[in-house]
């Protein structure tokens, strides 16, 4: 593996830091209380090619491959974790349209998302009784002449009240394939669908910026043209879709936790205490010190997953790995981070305390740690190491 990103991947890198910089650090501590949803700043990153940063050229993306797009999201989470989990999002289901749908599906969605028309993209997977143990879910598509017609409720779905287009799974009765979960389906469904409408916005701990979803699904309508793959392939599709989406949110972890330690340093050299900066302080240094070697590593191994993925290389297992070890680290780097800044860190006039609200659900969305460690261990049975 190459270790040094490419002149292309640092220009993607520096293309996401300077609109991270000059679009979203200005006003991620106002948008963190106001909860506005990043319309326009979504537009615009779409406009530098950072909604479809991995897609086909043909369908409008920017082609750049995997670790350009974890090198962008990083950047962007530095800026704003709420931005950077809608980027990820919107980029997660313009892949998977392009990967999987047929051409004709691909053109009519793949390049309307990534160039910022339909704001955004959504992964409508989980419900309130099917979060980790997503083969249990109980949305329903029927068949019916020329489609198939959706019920049910959908869970926690990021942008899910503002999507332009969402891939929805559903049971499909009747429908099976040869695998595990067979009779599941996957369907492209424009948020405007009739029948489609939001029960319920979650108020979160962090991510403000980011709205989660409560969707119910009433009779919507979607045509045979708007199967995604084939009917009852829905459930690898999905598992596929979060392999790589495991990626982009170890980067957002090591985004947050990139701008936290930042955060911290800086604090650390300025502030004086017994006569010193409290960075000279073995207590300060030495935490300091896990926390970059920790960043470091949590960094390496999200780019060894994109590096793979990229290269069609098997990375299901160090996407997990990645994603596990990059956001239970990212947490307890941002937890240093606030520590150091002691009271001035639980107060808002400092971002720490931001950082530390907005990383702690990189331990539970698209796949919790637990999850993580059971794609590992089932990877390990079959001689994965
Ligand atoms: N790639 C391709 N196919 C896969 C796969 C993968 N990574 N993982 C499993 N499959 C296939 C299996 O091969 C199997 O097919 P066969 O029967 O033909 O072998 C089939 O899928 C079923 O697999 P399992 O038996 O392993 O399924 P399981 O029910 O035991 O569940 C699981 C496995 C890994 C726990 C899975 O349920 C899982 O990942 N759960 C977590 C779900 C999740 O991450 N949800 C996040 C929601 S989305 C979100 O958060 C987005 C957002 O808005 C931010």
């Amino acid at each position: 593996m190459q270790l040094e990103p490419t002149e292309e991947q640092l220009l993607v890198q520096r293309t996401a830091r300077d609109a991270a910089e000059r679009l979203l650090m200005p006003k991620a501590a106002a948008r963190d209380v106001s909860g506005e949803f990043p319309v326009a700043e979504l537009k615009e990153l779409a406009g530098l090619g950072l909604l479809g940063v991995a897609v086909p050229e043909r369908f409008g993306g920017a082609d750049m491959g995997a670790v350009a797009y974890s090198l962008a999201l990083q950047e962007l989470a530095r800026g704003d974790a709420s931005v950077a989990v809608a980027v990820s999002v919107t980029n997660m289901v313009a892949e998977l349209i392009a990967a999987h749908g047929s051409d004709a599906l691909a053109q009519q969605w793949v390049p309307r998302i990534v160039s910022g028309e339909l704001v955004a993209g959504a992964f409508a997977l989980s419900e309130p009784e099917a979060g980790s143990d997503a083969g249990a879910m109980r949305t329903t598509a029927v068949k019916v002449d020329g489609g198939w017609r959706l019920t049910g409720a959908k869970q926690w779905i990021t942008s899910g009240d503002h999507a332009g287009v969402m891939v929805v799974w559903a049971v499909t009765p009747g429908v099976s394939s040869s695998s595990g979960h067979s009779n599941l389906t996957a369907f492209v469904v424009p948020g405007d669908a009739k029948g489609l409408s939001v029960a319920r916005l979650e108020e979160k701990m962090g991510l403000h910026g980011s709205s989660t979803a409560q969707l119910v699904l009433d009779g919507v309508e979607v045509a045979d043209d708007q199967v995604l793959g084939a009917p009852g392939r829905g459930f690898g599709l999905a598992m596929m879709a979060l392999d790589g989406g495991r990626i982009g949110i170890a980067s957002q972890a090591c985004g947050i936790a990139r701008g936290a330690l930042e955060a911290a340093v800086r604090y650390a050299q300025d502030r004086r205490t017994f006569g010193q900066p409290i960075i000279k302080h073995q207590a300060i240094g030495n935490m300091l010190a896990d926390a970059a070697t920790w960043l470091d590593a949590a960094t390496l191994m999200t780019l060894r997953a994109a590096h793979a993925k990229q290269n069609k290389q098997p990375f299901s297992q160090l996407a997990a790995m990645a994603k596990l070890f990059s956001s239970e680290h990212a947490w307890k780097i941002c937890d240093i981070a606030l520590q150091v800044h002691g009271g001035y860190g639980y107060v808002r006039d400092f971002p720490v305390e931001r950082a530390l609200r907005d990383v702690r659900v990189t331990r539970i969305y698209e796949g919790t740690s637990e999850i993580q460690r059971i794609v590992i261990a089932r990877n390990l049975l079959r001689g994965n190491s």
